[in-house]
């Protein structure tokens, strides 16, 4: 079972293109749903900073080994036998195109991707 927790600020703004930033996150909640195929947990939050808010999607799957997390950007780099490996070189693209950015980190088990986009105005 998958349990999912949205923390929503309705206060957070930013500049981006709607649809856009929500193929962004699809493709983010599709990879962690697929690194979890006995269940586990999905979380998705938002965060203000001065200047960009951070979203970032974690979930409690296999994690990315720190030899990968390069390689995961790059076109093609897939570890999925029906995988193309361009969900997230694409999400890297749009978010640059924002003036954002997304990187991936460690979390305590899984993977964690944060968004990081301008804040409106
Ligand atoms: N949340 C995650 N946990 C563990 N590994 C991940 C996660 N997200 C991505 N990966 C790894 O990064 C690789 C590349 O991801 P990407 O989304 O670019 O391609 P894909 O999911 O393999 O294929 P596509 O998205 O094109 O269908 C994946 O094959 C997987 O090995
Ligand atoms: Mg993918």
């Amino acid at each position: 079972m998958i349990t999912q927790h949205v923390k929503v600020d309705s206060e957070l703004r930013v500049q981006a293109d709607k649809d856009k930033l929500k193929q962004v996150i699809m493709n983010l909640l599709s990879n962690s749903v697929q690194e979890m195929p006995d269940g586990g947990e999905l979380r998705v939050e938002a965060l203000d900073g001065d200047r960009h808010v951070t979203i970032s999607v974690s979930d409690t799957g296999g994690g990315i080994p720190a030899d990968k997390r390069e390689k995961i950007f790059e076109p093609f780099y897939t570890l999925k036998k029906t995988g193309t490996g361009l969900g997230l070189p694409l999400c890297k693209k749009i978010m640059t195109a924002h003036g954002g950015d997304i990187v991936v980190g460690d979390s305590d088990k899984g993977a964690v991707f944060t968004l990081v986009l301008p804040k409106r105005g």
